[in-house]
């Protein structure tokens, strides 16, 4: 009975991924870094909103060091940002659906018909 109890307390506990309550982020590896370096000029929303490969967190990180006054990581603590980042907010595979066959596809010209009729 006690081992029971354990159990399915284990299970209750694992189920719910321990989120930081101020900021939202998963408390995982790597993620008082984000905390630390990301919310600063917007919300850790923005961050746990996104979902993104490795490689596409890094082009945002790019773009915000070029454009928006993000400051430089040394290697290290880009590389633990980025791990947080695409092991914990991947891409969502499940979420996108499958594209439409070209027959449920409109006209090329649909767009030009819908002018022709507007100016009709
Ligand atoms: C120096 C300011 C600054 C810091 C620090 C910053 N960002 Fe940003 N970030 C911005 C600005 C400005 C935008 C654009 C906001 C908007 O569109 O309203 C942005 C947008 C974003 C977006 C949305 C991009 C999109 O295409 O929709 C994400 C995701 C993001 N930031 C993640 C991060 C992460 C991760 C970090 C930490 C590594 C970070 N930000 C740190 C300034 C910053």
């Amino acid at each position: 009975m006690r081992i029971l109890i354990l159990l399915l307390l284990t299970v209750f506990v694992s189920a719910h991924a321990d989120i930081d309550a101020a900021t939202g982020l998963t408390k995982a590896p790597g993620w008082e870094q984000v905390r630390i370096h990301c919310g600063g000029c917007h919300s850790h929303a923005m961050i746990t909103q996104q979902h993104a490969d490795r490689e596409t967190w890094l082009g945002m990180i790019r773009w915000m060091q070029a454009t928006q006054n993000l400051w430089q990581f040394t290697p290290e603590v880009e590389a633990e940002i980025l791990d947080y980042l695409s092991t914990n907010y991947p891409p969502r595979q499940e979420l996108r659906r499958a594209p439409l066959p070209a027959a449920l596809m409109p006209p090329e010209n649909l767009a030009q018909q819908q002018k022709q009729e507007m100016s009709e």
